[in-house]
């Protein structure tokens, strides 16, 4: 049996980075059969490690159901939940956390990162760090050991986490037999993986230059105005090789329509019709999904029975595996 999952963080406002370089390839490892079983669920337990508005919660939950729903999750097909309403995760989360030396978690990275930022702006080095946070590792670990996991497919800021998933496995089979947990390989997505922003920076909430999936057509065609060019007159040639609106093209394009692109820039293109083209592409791809994804935010019940199906399904998973863990590492 070969199960691969991953989890999904809502923290609203999704864009076109998180669909290149998350859910595309995870849509299309889900319609792979490739594996056995394959497991997607909303880490929101996760995301409340810094959200603090419950409505503002709930919200981004539906959005990032809706969003993977509208453009092609098959939950008939994967197994597709919200990770608090399988609880069975906080007792193994627990249980981990007492496997899990502590210097492991002062050495994970998004850890380190606060401590180094807090330390370079003279506050204390623990400075907004809340245990969800500092211990955030553990609760991913306890997600994937759970399903009895094989394959994760991450971006490389995920791959440490699966590192100490692996090696929190490794060392409860140590201690309580092979075959306690199994032990997790991460999958490192390469293609579509870096996506600029309006201002060429990796496109990122925290940088504010995204374009986002789900407003209107009009509010889409102003946010791709705004990309960041030089001053050069449209008459001038340009290189296809150094454009933002090129790289971003290249991503949604056919490669005929690619060829004919870049034959124009070198021919002289105002960047306004750059702009156009790539417009054109984008939201080409993102029409029928929007109004899937405008059906689902309207119609939040039907996101509600999907989840609970997914939860009832994942749960079945769940309490296997706690079964044997509990008993192997408290003997009931
Ligand atoms: P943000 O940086 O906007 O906060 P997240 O960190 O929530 O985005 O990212 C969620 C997922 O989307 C991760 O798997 C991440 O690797 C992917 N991702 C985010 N930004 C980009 C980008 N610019 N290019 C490719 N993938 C991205
Ligand atoms: N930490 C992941 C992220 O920020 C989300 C996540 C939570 C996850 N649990 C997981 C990913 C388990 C893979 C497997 O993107």
């Amino acid at each position: 049996m070969k199960t691969v999952l991953t989890g999904i963080k809502p923290t609203g406002d999704v864009h076109l980075g998180n669909l290149l370089g998350a859910i595309r390839p995870a849509i299309e490892m889900s319609q792979s059969n490739d594996f056995d079983r394959s497991i997607y669920f909303i880490a929101d337990a996760h995301a409340l490690t810094s959200v603090r508005d419950p409505k503002l919660f709930k919200n981004y939950v539906y959005e990032i159901a809706a969003t993977w729903l509208a453009l092609g999750l098959d939950s008939r097909k994967s197994i597709f939940f919200k990770q608090s309403d399988v609880k069975e995760v906080f007792e193994l989360t627990w249980l981990l956390n007492c496997m899990t030396p502590k210097g492991d978690m002062n050495r994970a990275h998004s850890y380190k990162d606060r401590v180094q930022k807090n330390n370079d702006e003279g506050r204390d080095a623990d400075h907004g760090v809340n245990m969800g946070l500092y211990s955030y590792p553990i609760l991913m670990s306890a997600d994937i050991l759970l399903y009895d996991t094989n394959f994760v497919p991450v971006g490389k800021d995920q791959i440490q986490h699966v590192e100490i998933a692996r090696s929190i496995a490794q060392r409860c089979n140590e201690y309580y037999g092979a075959g306690t947990l199994i032990e997790p390989k991460e999958v490192i997505q390469e293609s579509g993986s870096y996506v600029p922003g309006l201002d060429g920076r990796k496109m990122s909430k925290s940088y504010g230059n995204v374009i986002s999936l789900w407003g209107t057509e009009k509010q889409l065609r102003k946010t791709i105005m705004k990309i960041k060019t030089d001053s050069s007159p449209p008459e001038a040639p340009k290189d296809p090789d150094k454009c933002i609106i090129m790289e971003m093209y290249r991503l949604f394009a056919t490669s005929e329509q690619v060829s004919a692109l870049e034959v124009r820039y070198r021919e002289g293109i105002g960047w306004g019709h750059a702009k156009e083209a790539l417009f054109e592409v984008v939201n080409d791809y993102l029409k029928t999904p929007r109004e899937k994804f405008n059906h689902f935010m309207s119609h939040t019940h039907e996101i509600d029975q999907i989840l609970e199906d997914g939860a009832d399904r994942a749960r079945m998973v769940a309490k296997d595996t706690m079964g044997r863990v509990r008993s192997r590492i408290t003997g009931f």
